[in-house]
């Protein structure tokens, strides 16, 4: 089947019940995406298909045929989009493990409210588990994301 990743073309060879997370980690090899508890329990799994977030390790991959699938990857491979650049100067990550799943829950929440509050904060992340604790971190880095996204457009 064809698959649109980041917006690149694949053709893979999968059965379409196989779960998306299986292509994108291991026929793809694209591995920022992690696999948690396989159960669409932690949102370490969490990809875009057509903007919405959803849990990679429960979506049969014939849900994403023919949709536009994003992945960490797939945000800025240079690492400037706003929102890597503050998770990288509040020093989100500690070990790591949930932080793509927590970028692209958070990249949602920014497309769709470019000034949120705590409580907007904490609906759209509560599905992402950070065994380390970081959510303090997780949220600052969500505001100043969000101040930086509002500058950017007040320039354009
Ligand atoms: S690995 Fe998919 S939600 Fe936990
Ligand atoms: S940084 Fe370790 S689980 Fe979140």
């Amino acid at each position: 089947m064809e698959l649109k990743i980041n917006k690149q073309t694949y053709q893979v060879d999968a059965p379409d019940e196989m779960p998306l997370l299986w292509v994108v980690r291991d026929l793809l090899g694209k591995k920022g995406t992690k696999f948690g508890c396989g159960q669409g329990l932690c949102g370490a799994c969490t990809v875009h298909v057509n903007g919405q977030p959803m849990r990679s390790c429960i979506t049969p991959v014939m849900v994403a045929k023919g949709a536009e699938i994003t992945t960490i990857e797939g945000v800025d491979a240079q690492g400037n989009h706003p929102i890597q650049v503050a998770w990288r100067e509040n020093n989100v990550p500690q070990c790591g493990y949930c932080q793509s799943g927590q970028i692209m829950s958070a990249l949602n929440l920014l497309e769709n409210n470019t000034s949120p509050s705590d409580q907007d904060i904490d609906n759209a992340m509560s599905g992402n588990i950070c065994r380390c604790g970081t959510y303090p971190r997780i949220k600052q880095a969500i505001k100043d994301a969000a101040s930086a996204m509002q500058q950017n457009k007040g320039v354009k």
